[in-house]
């Protein structure tokens, strides 16, 4: 049965038992505590916890997912994805432990031709959790399962929460025995391969927090009702129902695990190590492009990171199948074939992810490259001092700071014939990833502190009453000092204010929230900063200028005037700026994150490529004339559907509820889900002056601008600088560039004529140098220091050209050192063959040198270069050298 049928199946019995088909939401997880969305629940969570009432009392979706704490396991085991879609069924205080039961059951034992899955009722085991009584008995009541498939565990197994504070509940799992070839008897408790979890009924009815593990944590107290969370594994039913071994072999995953195997010319089944790769690229592949698809790109942190490990190490898993080509652009359009049945969106918008996903695949490429030089350097010097291990610090340093997975410098080091400090490498690994727990739980604390937001948000949400007005006259619903709730705030004081209502705009949608003041009886608070830290409710920080604030209080909310115009001007700016980007590159190039404050803006949009200079100007010219033709902006209300209907754009991830907001300038030209404040009119923007563009990680780019007065200031301290600079050349304006580029050639060419000068001063100093050798140990050593300002590769041919003329009669060393342009000195020795018979070798006197310098160097036996620090000391490395010789060859003797 192919896994869209599993998928409709699923569905279609929940919505006719009575439950509303509710869409995916984004992997993004709409809850702020958590990276990804984990579970089918996530969504509803403000449902579970009775923080908002549920439209409906019964749900049922399909949900994308991503969990990577068991990414290692890809491949390995049969049932590890990152990736994932989670059937579920839910009930908000509707049917509870017995009607989960019942249609758990009637779904997975119904018959084929019954619209059921047809699981044979004998291959059925249950789990419960260890006292829940009462579930078991559903079981044998329900389902007739006898008590021996009934099997009870503890809260590690049968307990279930999302790992953050919240909703949570014992939990019964239903499993298909997959037969003896599969395992030892005994039920799940003994073998969970052969017995194959695919169903967990949660029976939600507690609020938890402090969550330390699985299995620790706090029950806080009962949840508002009792209510059902289930999560059904799409994948592995359907490796179940499709007869394969395991989730990398089921339509939606195997093309592309057949299109890697084509790829590196092997064949799935012949070799275990070659199998697991092939299911790591199937499934990281598909986690990568369902995450683009979403609107995550790249980055080093967070969500951006989690997508750049898969990316990394599905190419790295090619390279170790032997593929050296440019791999995704093979793959990703198997994986995206696959899954565009489910999700449509993929290829309608597939080359915006394509772009995103090669982008990282060329950039993962150059870092390979550039770490394959610090790996090939470190390498040598591990040779040169006789070693045979790589140390654990370079394989920690390519790790982190070139992506190098440790299996990629494991490989390149046997290649040498090195081995590899492991131990070494992780303990620093472990180091880090302590630092890393730390600085997790630093930030978490603050989460928990959302319980006060949370109490003041039950009197209702904040009704926002800045659209029509900059006043409201309103009341201090509550204070908080450090997150903790207080009767009242005095002088000096900074604390957060919530009111009944506010005209102040709370940061968000990339816009800054507003300045202004709040003023009551014989006090006056100053507003830092707006936030809406939980949903609905608007939280002002401020500090208390003058007089002392007490909980219950009148007051007169006020944006600052100045303020509120300068941020409309560069919110409805960045609309425009958006809407010019798209029509001069293409509708591809969308907007991923903005932020915008009075002044100021900037935007980050899909792009692979930096935008040169005439498309920027087009950009402007095409953002200042939709300026110019003063386009009425207008803001109206409607359902997320019509919305949608009419193209209006929504930001990747957001979730958005059922009645949106809409801005338009000049109708569809510009098109935009928003809740920001805006212009009445285009032109009331003034100006909009780009200042600059850059990379933000793969695929996408930056553009920045200043607007209104800032957009004229920047332009003239511009005009300002520009006759400056014509007053100094004593040209008119737009002679500059002729003028300097005239200029510029006249220096380089003085620049070519000094250094031949140099090179020939030098020439003619070898036959003085070579006839001026001394007797060091029966040596012939030269020892010169150049005049400053001497290039490293002229001292390197005045060393070689002095070596040539001592001839290869006796042992000869020739050390030169001088200070280039930048004052940093440079080293250069060349020993010639019967020297290094001796024992004299360059690299090694190079380091001494080098030491002596504050710097280091290397490099083979016969020519060696160093450089350090200190110019100052160049007479002492000489000396050093010198020394060095007359060890090596007594020594020797
Ligand atoms: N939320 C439950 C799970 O993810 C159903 O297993």
């Amino acid at each position: 049965m192919e896994t869209a049928e599993i998928r409709r199946r699923f569905l279609d019995h929940f919505e006719k038992n009575g439950h509303t088909v509710v869409p995916s939401a984004s992997l993004i997880s709409p809850d702020p505590s958590l990276l990804f969305t984990v579970a089918g629940m996530v969504p509803f969570i403000p449902y579970l916890t009775g923080q908002q009432t549920p439209p409906w009392q019964r749900a049922t979706s399909v949900q994308k997912c991503i969990r990577t704490q068991d990414i290692e396991e890809v491949g390995k085991t049969t049932r590890h994805g990152t990736f994932f879609q989670m059937n579920g069924n839910f009930s908000f205080g509707d049917y509870f432990k017995e009607g989960a039961i019942a249609h758990a059951w009637e779904l997975v034992t119904g018959s084929i031709s019954d619209g059921g899955f047809g699981f044979d009722p004998g291959s059925v085991w249950v789990t419960v959790f260890h006292d829940d009584d009462e579930a078991a008995a559903l079981w044998k009541k329900v389902a007739g399962l006898p008590d021996e498939r009934i099997q009870r565990r503890g809260l590690l197994d049968n307990y279930w929460h999302t790992g953050q504070p919240g909703p949570g509940g014992p939990c019964s799992e239903i499993y298909i025995d997959r037969g003896p070839q599969y395992g030892p008897d005994g039920g799940p408790v003994v073998d969970e391969d052969r017995f194959l979890e695919i169903w967990n009924l949660v029976f939600m009815q507690e609020q938890i927090t402090d969550v330390k593990a699985k299995d620790d944590f706090v029950v806080v107290g009962e949840l508002p009702s009792k209510n059902i969370d289930t999560g059904m594994g799409l994948e592995r039913v359907a490796y179940l129902l499709q007869g394969v071994e395991n989730l990398y072999e089921i339509d939606q995953v195997f093309p592309t695990l057949q299109k890697a195997a084509e790829l590196a010319g092997t064949r799935y089944g012949a070799d275990h190590g070659d199998d697991v790769r092939l299911r790591v690229v199937a499934d990281h592949i598909r986690s990568s492009l369902m995450l683009i698809g979403d609107g995550v790109t790249p980055s080093n942190e967070g969500r951006g990171y989690v997508l750049r490990r898969l990316l990394r190490r599905s190419v790295r898993a090619m390279r170790l199948l032997g593929v050296q080509d440019r791999t995704l652009p093979e793959l990703l359009p198997v994986s995206k074939d696959c899954m565009k049945a489910a999700y449509p969106d993929l290829e309608s918008d597939f080359a915006r992810i394509s772009s995103v996903a090669y982008g990282e695949e060329d950039a993962f490429r150059r870092t390979l490259q550039t770490g394959t030089q610090i790996f090939d350097l470190a390498a040598d010097e591990t040779k040169s001092k006789a070693l045979t291990a790589l140390p654990g610090d370079t394989a920690f340093k390519l790790h982190d700071t070139y992506g190098f997975p440790i299996d990629l410098t494991l490989e390149m080091a046997a290649e040498q014939g090195l081995s590899v400090d492991e131990a070494g490498f992780r303990r620093l690994m472990t180091e880090q990833r302590e630092r890393a727990k730390a600085d997790a739980k630093a930030k978490k604390t603050g989460h928990a502190d959302t319980g006060a937001y949370r109490e003041l948000r039950e009197a209702g949400p904040t009704p926002f009453t800045g659209y029509e007005g900059l006043e409201t006259d309103s009341r201090v619903r509550g204070l908080l000092l450090d997150g903790v709730s207080v009767p009242g705030a005095s002088e000096g004081e900074t604390v957060e204010v919530v009111l009944d209502r506010t005209p102040f705009y709370a940061e968000s949608g990339g816009q800054d929230s507003d300045a202004g003041v709040i003023t009551g009886d014989g006090f006056e608070l100053e507003v830092l900063d707006v936030q809406r830290p939980v949903k609905g409710l608007v939280v002002h920080k401020v500090r208390v200028l003058k007089g002392e604030v007490i909980s219950g209080q009148e007051v007169a909310a006020k944006v600052d005037r100045e303020w509120r115009i300068g941020a409309c001007q560069a919110h409805s700016g960045t609309h425009i700026v958006h809407a010019a980007l798209r029509q001069v590159l293409g509708p591809q190039a969308l907007q991923s994150g903005s932020y915008n404050k009075p002044g100021y803006l900037r935007l980050d949009f899909a792009w692979g490529q930096a935008l040169g200079a005439a498309t920027r100007s087009e950009v402007e010219e095409v953002a200042n004339l939709a300026i110019r033709r003063d386009h009425p902006v207008s803001a109206t209300y409607m359902p997320l559907e019509r919305a949608r209907e009419l193209g209006a754009l929504a930001l990747f991830g957001e979730t958005y509820d059922e009645e949106v907001r809409v801005v338009e300038m000049a109708g569809s030209w510009s098109r935009e889900l928003c809740g920001g404040t805006h212009v009445g009119h285009s032109s009331q923007v003034g100006l909009v002056t780009l200042t600059g563009e850059s990379s933000v990680g793969a695929g996408s780019r930056r553009v920045e601008a200043f607007v209104g007065i800032e957009g004229f200031r920047y332009l003239a301290t511009e005009r300002a600088l520009v006759s400056r600079l014509a007053d100094l050349l004593k040209v008119q304006p737009d002679q500059l560039p002729e003028r300097i580029e005239r200029l510029v050639a006249q220096v380089r060419d003085a620049e070519k004529e000094l250094s031949k000068v140099r090179a020939s001063a030098l020439g003619a100093r070898a036959g003085e140098l070579a006839a001026s050798a001394r007797d060091v140990y029966g040596v012939a050593f030269v020892g010169y220091e150049a005049p400053a300002g001497t290039a490293a590769d002229d001292l390197r041919s005045l060393a070689l050209d002095v070596r040539g003329r001592l001839g290869n009669e006796k042992p000869a060393v020739v050390a030169a050192s001088g200070a280039g342009d930048t004052g940093r000195p440079s080293v250069v020795i060349a020993v010639n063959e019967p020297g290094r018979e001796w024992g004299v070798k360059a690299g090694a006197l190079v380091r001494v040198a080098a030491q002596t310098l504050g710097g280091g160097g290397g490099g083979k036996d016969d020519v060696a270069q160093g450089g350090g620090t200190d110019a100052s000391k160049i007479g002492d490395a000489l000396t050093a050298v010198e020394h060095a010789i007359g060890e090596t060859v007594t020594r020797g003797s």
